[in-house]
């Protein structure tokens, strides 16, 4: 059986990331971006895609023949370690379709087949399944952005449940599993494991600060609860077959979390 104490943790892939500077509430400078990917390489990061938000409030811009050329900027200086590729991270609205098929203003993670969608803090928008079925039926899988951070999905993740169940996929944040968003994340973020919802895991790094690059410490902790295979599954092989838009290869049979009472969920210590 594969070990994580027994493998370094060297080809994983972060799917998510707020690296390229001044585009949105990511990196501030090259500086900034440059020790982003060096910490990432460090930890083991081999390819870092660059998800700069798609979201009026916190993007700059969001011209990808702009973003890619910060890409490529970085790509000059890092000379492959780690490599980056563009992507974004899409605020769910109900034109994905437009943006990501037709326009184009909404660029894919790498290859051409995945798209990462944020849904707001608070809420799964109505008709969500709907928008989301339809980027389906245009070859586009969409992968929803830390589900256990959003407080609908965490009281209710049934609801989560029936979107993997369409075939949607979740990628959860690196912090949800060390706590650095406090117990309730950490504990929706184990439900969702736990019940074969989660797929993908990535760093959703902002700065040098204090949302920081790395995933090595998250996969531990997920290597833990279900076991190293499937924690480097999350990190290495799902990941990489979505930035070369090919099927992932690990993908548990999702199980319908029972429901739970509103006020048990947030009178939890
Ligand atoms: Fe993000």
């Amino acid at each position: 059986m594969t070990s994580l104490a027994s493998l370094s943790l060297s080809k994983m892939v972060d799917i998510h990331s707020h690296i390229l500077y001044g585009v949105d509430d990511g990196a501030r400078s090259l500086g900034e971006s440059l020790e982003m990917c060096r910490l990432s390489a460090e930890d083991g990061i081999s390819v870092i895609v660059a998800t700069p938000h798609a979201h009026d409030n916190v993007h700059k811009t969001h011209d990808p023949v702009f973003l890619q050329r910060r890409v490529d900027e970085l790509n000059e200086k890092l000379g492959g370690r780690p490599r980056v590729e563009l992507g974004c991270e899409l605020r769910f609205n109900h034109d994905l379709v437009n943006q990501v098929c037709k326009n184009k203003s909404a660029p894919t993670l790498a290859g051409d087949c995945y798209v990462l969608v944020e849904f707001p803090h608070s809420v799964v928008p109505l008709g969500s399944e709907r928008a989301l079925f339809e980027l389906m039926s245009n070859d586009i899988r969409p992968i929803i952005a830390h589900p256990e951070r959003n407080q609908m999905l965490m009281a209710e993740p049934e609801r989560f449940y029936a979107l993997v169940e369409m075939g949607i996929l979740g990628q959860a944040d690196t912090g949800s599993f060390t706590g650095q968003f406090g117990k309730k994340v950490q504990q929706a973020a184990r439900c969702l494991l736990d019940h074969g919802l989660l797929h993908i895991v990535a760093s959703d790094c902002h700065n040098t600060r204090n949302r920081l690059p790395g995933m090595s410490a998250a996969v531990a902790v997920i290597g833990e609860l279900v076991g190293d295979e499937y924690a480097i599954a999350m990190a290495e092989d799902n990941p990489a077959a979505v930035v070369k838009g090919k099927p992932i290869p690990t993908q548990p049979s999702p199980v319908l979390p029972r429901k739970r009472s509103r006020w048990f969920f947030f009178n939890r210590g």
